[in-house]
């Protein structure tokens, strides 16, 4: 498994592969490497003959007060997880390689990044779609995957991909979760052993209403007023629980189409996102 840190070089592998006729698939993560993510790159393995998995822990999509300089780091595990899951190169360039001083251009979606985790991270998105851009730019992917964890990112990921004509395909892989439900995040390290147990209000409230909707119930306020109660119960916070189109994400009142029931909540320091798809 190759290691590169610089942009020029990963460039220069992935044209390389391209000429020999190989398919390029590139995993972009923040690095701390979990579950979630191996299950990427296995998808990615499945999809392309060759793997990269950036790890770069991108700053500008950390707003002021949150957690990037708590965020796991762990280079070595990084790289051995990648190995075991069959990388065949990590691109893991420093903030000097990835943001050239004075950098002034900016990547934004201005409709699906206004809702949701835009509404409480309002700079993140500019953050994700710029570096994400930078990082297609770098691997020249054929295709890349992202988790279902974060669907409003793969969406914006998906809208941008499209409105820029880049020529790469969006692959969008389960959520993996833990024993009990909860989905396996970075963030997860931040909870206590009290706070672990109360999380998993988040996917007990998802898994309700998600079987109300199958028993028939259709009414959003009604799912979202269910989730709500139940991590309220657990004692988290919640930032938002909505109802949203699986698509454009515009508001739902009533289920007609697939919807994403999406959540975002505090469990002590640790913001934690989870969502459901209910499809009719
Ligand atoms: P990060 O949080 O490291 O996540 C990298 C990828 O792993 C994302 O596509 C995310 O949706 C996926 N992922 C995380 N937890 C998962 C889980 N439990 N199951 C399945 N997939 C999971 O998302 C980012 O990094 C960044 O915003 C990035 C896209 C790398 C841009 O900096």
């Amino acid at each position: 498994m190759k290691i590169l840190t610089q942009i020029k070089a990963m460039q220069q592998l992935s044209r390389e592969w391209r000429r020999a006729g190989e398919g390029v698939a590139l995993v972009p993560t923040l690095g701390g490497l979990h579950a979630g993510h191996l299950s990427l790159v296995a998808k990615a393995c499945r999809h392309a003959d060759r793997v990269v998995v950036s790890i770069y822990l991108n700053p500008t999509q950390f707003g002021p007060a949150e957690d990037l300089a708590a965020y796991p780091r762990d280079s070595a595990a990084d790289e051995r997880l990648c190995a075991e899951a069959g990388a065949d190169a990590i691109f893991r360039p420093d903030d000097s390689e990835m943001y050239l001083p004075g950098a002034s251009t900016w990547v934004t979606e201005a409709a699906l990044t206004l809702p949701l985790c835009g509404q409480s991270r309002p700079h993140h998105f500019r953050g994700v779609t710029t570096v994400v851009a930078k990082l297609f730019l770098a691997a020249l992917p054929d295709i890349a995957v992202f988790g279902q964890k974060d669907a409003q990112q793969a969406l914006v990921i998906r809208r941008m991909t499209r409105d820029l004509n880049f020529p790469t395909e969006i692959i969008v892989g389960p959520t993996v979760r833990e024993a009990d439900g909860l989905a396996v995040s970075s963030r997860n390290t931040y909870l206590s052993a009290s706070e672990r147990r109360a999380a998993t209000g988040i996917h007990r409230g998802l898994t309700r209403a998600a079987e109300a909707f199958k028993a028939g119930e259709r009414d959003a306020s009604a799912l979202v007023g269910s989730v709500r109660r139940e991590i309220i119960e657990s004692g988290g916070r919640v930032d938002y629980v909505e109802c949203r189109r699986n698509d454009d994400l515009r508001e739902v009142t009533r289920i007609e189409e697939a919807a994403l029931l999406t959540v975002a909540a505090f469990y002590g320091k640790a913001r934690l996102i989870d969502n459901v798809v209910l499809t009719p």
